[in-house]
This record gives structure tokens, sequence and C-alpha cells, in this order.
């Protein structure tokens, strides 16, 4: 067993951990909206409003913060007056990014924004900014919150909702340098300086606008997006990156049968997520030195091979205990960098890429991704305090990563909450926390680890893979915890 110390200066406060950091994306892409979150009023599967009750109640659990939707590549072919009114009178169209099938629109703004509400999450609405028009943007905004007399707040009611819904994060354009449009960043850059001008505050809604930016290690793209977009055009800018085993993406791998090698090489590849920050970061920094600007990981995950025999395009794919370190390397590192990373969206919340929830007719499956979610929600709204590691290198043949990851944060009651994962198949680590001056009252500790990072939640079997109690010793400002290889724990330290 290795020994390892991690040092936190509790009175060293860094960031607020935005709540948003562990938000969720669901895209109308194979079977995230439809069968996975909306079943319809008439389903069998117990639905509230047409969404299963068993998803909401998941969801609710984790304390879901925002729910980013309807897109992905399928934002910028959205139209959302297509989506409204009597279902049997909605447009059927071709989502021609997800497998040519047929979206007959019959979950819209209505059922969206309701979700939300139901949910207690703030809505996050992805705007077409590719193949829509200004006019329909900004009809799209007065149409979810102005509650006086206009044509957009009059069909609204006409469509049974009388009051307006609260609307704070607005995307406009997706992936704009790739299907959203195939963009250079300076023409972007304009069409989402007049897109955002109509873009209007109503009713006392403030919007959040986010601009689109780069896609993983495009540094020119962000340099070029805030030369010509500016903190008075926009609050956030976007970040889009995704963790791929062999780095083929014609060969993607498998998410439950990898080689050892192939598990570090996941972890080092999501490792790279630090360098992404701390270079996009850096250049934010220059252009906008008093951080007014923020980063928003509106995609990240994990993305293999789809499982056999389904749908090439519905990228629906399982979950093991690999996915958990990922989820949990993740999390940490938007912790850390939470004085610019103000919300993240894991994509996507159900049977798409690293779900958190698998669906198969009335059954329902938390991923190992769902557990870690759960174990860290803690950290929502708390602050971020210093902390560091002794951390040791583990990999196979080609493929090494540091073993450990963590983050610390403070709540409003003073209490300590420490994140950590071994991502070492080989050792157990002995973890002595120095807590300094901070003496805890009491402990909490929970855990979610497996001897084989294969192992996954299947339907016949869904908890393989879940949290279970952990032992931590107390001393006099110091807290110590077995990390079996391959774990992701949580300890929370009463004052
Ligand atoms: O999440 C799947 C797809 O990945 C999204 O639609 C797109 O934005 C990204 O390329």
């Amino acid at each position: 067993m290795k020994a390892a110390v991690l040092k936190i200066d509790a009175e060293k406060r860094l960031s607020r951990i935005n709540p948003e950091i562990y938000g969720h994306f669901s895209e109308h892409l194979g079977r995230c909206i439809y069968n996975g979150i909306f079943v319809g009023e008439d389903s069998a599967v117990p639905n509230k409003n047409g969404v299963r009750s068993d998803v909401i109640e998941a969801l609710k659990n984790i304390r879901i913060p925002v729910l980013r939707w309807p897109g992905g590549c399928f934002a910028d072919e959205y139209h959302w007056k297509d989506g409204i009114g009597e279902k049997s009178q909605r447009k059927k169209m071709v989502n021609t990014n997800w497998g040519h099938v047929v979206e007959d629109n019959s979950f819209g703004t209505h059922e969206f924004m309701d979700l939300c509400e139901e949910l207690g999450c703030e809505p996050y609405v992805a705007g077409n900014l590719g193949s829509g028009t200004v006019q329909e943007l900004a009809e799209w905004v007065e149409y979810m919150t102005f509650d006086g007399v206009s044509p957009m707040a009059e069909l609204r009611r006409k469509n049974g909702r009388e009051k307006p819904w609260k609307l704070k994060y607005l995307g406009i354009g997706n992936e704009s340098w790739g299907c959203g449009g195939n963009m250079r960043p300076e023409y972007y850059a304009d069409l989402y300086r007049q897109y955002q001008s109509f873009c209007k505050d109503h009713s006392g809604n403030r919007l959040f606008k986010v601009a689109c930016g780069p896609n993983a290690d495009d540094y020119s793209w962000t340099d070029k997006l805030l030369e010509n977009v500016k903190s008075w055009h926009t609050k956030a800018i976007s970040l889009h990156y995704y963790t791929v085993p062999t780095g083929d993406w014609s060969h993607k791998g498998s998410a439950t049968e990898f080689s050892d090698e192939e598990y570090y090489s996941t972890i080092s590849k999501t490792l790279y997520m630090r360098e992404l920050l701390d270079k996009h970061i850096e250049i934010m920094d220059k252009h906008d030195a008093d951080n007014s600007i923020g980063l928003i990981v509106d995609e990240w995950g994990c993305w293999y091979d789809v499982e056999e025999g389904t749908a090439p395009g519905f990228l629906y794919q399982q979950n093991a205990m690999r996915d958990a370190i990922v989820a949990a390397v993740n999390l940490n590192l938007f912790n850390e960098y939470s004085r610019r990373v103000i919300m993240a969206n894991i994509a996507q919340t159900v049977n798409v890429l690293q779900a958190v929830i698998l669906t198969e007719g009335e059954k329902m499956v938390l991923t190992p991704t769902y557990h870690v979610f759960d174990l860290f929600k803690e950290h929502q709204g708390s602050t971020l305090v210093s902390s560091q590691a002794e951390n040791f290198d583990t990999g196979s043949g080609e493929s090494h990563a540091p073993a450990l990851s963590q983050s610390v944060s403070v709540d409003g009651e003073g209490n300590l909450f420490i994140t950590v994962s071994n991502a070492s198949l080989s050792d157990s680590v002995k973890l002595s926390c120095d807590t300094g001056e901070f003496k805890a009252a009491r402990a909490e500790g929970r855990i979610v680890t497996a001897a084989d990072p294969r192992t996954y939640n299947s339907f016949d079997e869904p908890e393989r893979v879940k949290p279970q109690p952990l032992e931590v010793a107390l001393g006099e400002g110091s807290a110590e915890i077995i990390l079996p290889p391959c774990s992701v724990a949580a300890v929370k330290l009463f004052k």
C-alpha cells in the first residue's frame, strides 16, 4: 500500500464552486430525449407530464443545477416554432445529424421549460445561429420570457402558459466552427454580436449569454473570438472536449472491453483537460483581466464506439467504473479552475455518450458516473480551498497518469468536503488528510469502487457499482482514509 499526504489549508479560500459545474446536457439525439427522458403522457412507463418519473427522481437526487437543450448539433437545425402548440399538429422533421430519424417535435419549449421547473434547475437553451434567423431567436426569447402584451407572449398564452418562464442561460450557436456552420472565428464573432443584440431582457428576466468557444485545443479560436466579443456582448464562452481513449475517432474503443493500457490512456487523455483549461484561461486573462467572462465546458465526457447492435447515429454506450474515474478527474479539475469555469455539462444525461442514466423500456440503471455526481454534490455552491496531494505515477505499457486527483471545499457552516480519486489499478493508498488548524468533530465518508475498471451496472445487475460507506479515522487536525485501487471517495468533515 502507498502512503500519501493531502495537505489542506481551510483558511486559504480560492473561488466559489458554482453549482452549475455539476450541470447536464440533453440533446435530441438517439434515445436521450425520446424514451430516455420523455415517454409521453400515454406511456405505460410512470411519468409526470410525459417525463419519466424515475428519471425525475434520480436527477433531483443529484441536485441537477442546470440542463442544456436542445443540442448539440441539433440546436442549429432546430426551429422552435415547430415544437409548440397542439402535438398532433406539430411539424415532423428529419434529424439529419443523428441517424436521419423522424423528429416529431413532441418534446418542445413547454415540455423542456416545465421539466426544468419540476427539477428546480436552470434551463440553458442553445439557440440556432447556424440555420435560423435573428428574428427567430429574438422571438423565442420573447416567447419564453415576456410578461406583457406582445405577439409571442400571446402565442405562449394561447398554448396554455400564462406566465413567462425564467430563462437565464442562452447559448448562441453550437460548435459554430463545425456542425453549427463551419465558420471562421471572425465571421462567427460578427454574427454573434448581431444575434445577441436582439436577444433582450424582458419583464425582469436577465439573460446570461454564452458565445460559442473553442473545440478542444483550438487556441486561435479563443483568441480571435475574444478580440471581437467583449464582456458587454457575452457573459461566457463555451469549450468542448471529449475523452477518446484511442485518440482515433474512427476506432474509439469499447466502453466495457479494454486493456489496462487503454484504461490508463483514457485517464491521461482526460487529464489533458488541465492543459486545455490552463491555456484557454491564459488567453481569457489576456483579453479579460477582470475575470468577467466565464468559461463553460458545456460538453465533456468519454466518447466510445457504440454498443454492438445499436444505431451508429444514436451514440449509445455503456458506462463502467473507468467512467467514474473520468468523471471524478474532470469534476475535481472544474472545481480547481472555478475562478473561470462557471459551468460544465456532461454529455449526455440519458442513453447517450457518458450518460448518468440508462433506460430500457420500464427499466432504469444509474451508472457509475451517476454515483460520482451523487458523491460530489456537496461541493455545489461551496468555496474551493487550497489543497495539495502527494502523488505518484501509475500506468501500463505506454500509458501513464498521476494516480490521485482531488479537490476540497468549505461550505457555509464551515464544514470541509474532500473528493478524491485513485486511478491506480494496482495500488491502494493510505491517504492522510492534514487539515492543520481545522479540527473535525465528526466525519462521514462514502466510496465508489470496483476491483475491475470494466465493471458496469447492467439492467439485470443494476447495483454492481454503487456508493458504500467509507471509514474515516479522525485525529487532531487529520483524517485518514484507505483508497482501494480504482476508487472515488468523498469525505465530509464536520466543524
Ligand atoms: O454530444 C454529441 C455531439 O458532440 C454534439 O451534438 C456536438 O455539439 C458535439 O460534436
